[in-house]
């Protein structure tokens, strides 16, 4: 009963050449239009120094954490801090130069790498919040506390940057609905489904599920960010038309989320099995299609 519920997205084997063949590949002189809307099956190094100057409007990192964990054909193996932070700095400063002046980045970590990410973006760009995605999820221990917890580094180029927090906004119960001396609600709506009011995003999110088997959007990815996340980060930060770029792509869950809002994506990913589920992914997706969890302009609370 429940497998016949599952619908995590696979890649057989036998389209796995096909959906390769669509991924693009690293030429000398690169214009942006070489990029754009393209998944580059590269490592990041061989592609960061080609990327055009001041061309990119969000950065979106989510880079192997300091865990020892198999990503397809490759394992990526804990480290010393040391050694964790060096890696980090062969890519991170690189990237800056493809970055507008007006661009913003989004980095991921966790508790172990929290503190060397929040160090390295902070000798480069202007550190404006660290968000803490409670993931729900995570494996209980014995002696410690469970890990269901992440950090996302939010940083800007200058002081000019976008942040419509209009289309970020929480729909939320009201629990104690309060009305005017004229009868009029304050503050919230009546709807079909209740009485709700929009509230301004906080730099907790605790609304947000990890995909699991039985959501659209799951795929074999073992660090598969959920597309609400990066809706959310998407639609506060950039545009439509703004360059997003994803340059440890996974999944691809960002340029899925780029084609469902119009922005204009960039996709690097190391491990060609990724690549392929990237490729399969984006043919699945229908522009202005849905996002689990944003509805009507605001974001429901968790399994709403
Ligand atoms: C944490 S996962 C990203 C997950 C992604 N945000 C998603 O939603 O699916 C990190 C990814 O970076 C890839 N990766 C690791 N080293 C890389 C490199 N040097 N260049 C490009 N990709 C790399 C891994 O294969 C892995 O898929």
């Amino acid at each position: 009963m429940a497998s016949s519920r599952n619908r995590t997205l696979r890649v057989e084997e036998q389209e796995k050449k096909q959906l390769l063949a669509q991924c693009a590949t690293k030429k000398s002189n690169m214009q942006l239009s070489d990029f754009t809307d393209n998944v580059f099956c590269e490592d990041v190094l061989e592609l960061v120094d080609k990327l055009p100057e001041r061309s990119v409007d969000l950065l979106f990192l989510d880079p192997p954490y300091n865990l020892t964990k198999s990503f397809g054909g490759s394992v990526f193996r804990q480290s010393t801090v040391e050694k964790y932070s060096a890696w980090m700095r062969t890519w991170f400063p690189r990237l800056l130069p493809a970055l507008k002046p007006t661009a913003s980045v989004y980095m991921c970590s966790d508790w172990r790498t929290s503190g060397i990410v929040q160090a390295i973006v902070s000798e480069h760009l202007i550190v404006r919040n660290r968000i803490t995605w409670q993931r729900e999820k995570g494996r209980g221990a014995q002696s410690n506390w469970k890990n269901c917890a992440e950090d996302i580094w939010f940083a800007t180029v200058s002081e000019e940057y976008t942040f419509n927090v209009d289309k970020v906004k929480n729909r939320r119960k009201v629990i104690a609905p309060y009305k005017t001396k004229d009868g009029k609600p304050k503050d919230w709506e009546e709807t079909d489904e209740g009485k709700y009011r929009l509230t301004f995003p906080s730099n907790l999110w605790n609304d947000i599920t990890v995909p699991f088997w039985s959501m659209p959007e799951n795929t074999e990815h073992p660090t598969q960010k959920p597309e609400k996340l990066v809706a959310r980060v998407l639609l506060a930060s950039t545009n439509e038309g703004d360059v997003v770029l994803d340059p440890f792509a996974g999944s691809g869950t960002t340029a899925v989320v780029c084609k469902k809002l119009g922005r204009t994506s960039i996709a690097i990913e190391v491990e060609p099995d990724y690549c392929a589920l990237i490729q399969k992914r984006l043919q699945l997706t229908e522009p202005n299609s849905a996002i689990q969890g944003y509805n009507n302009g605001a974001f429901d609370s968790r399994n709403a």
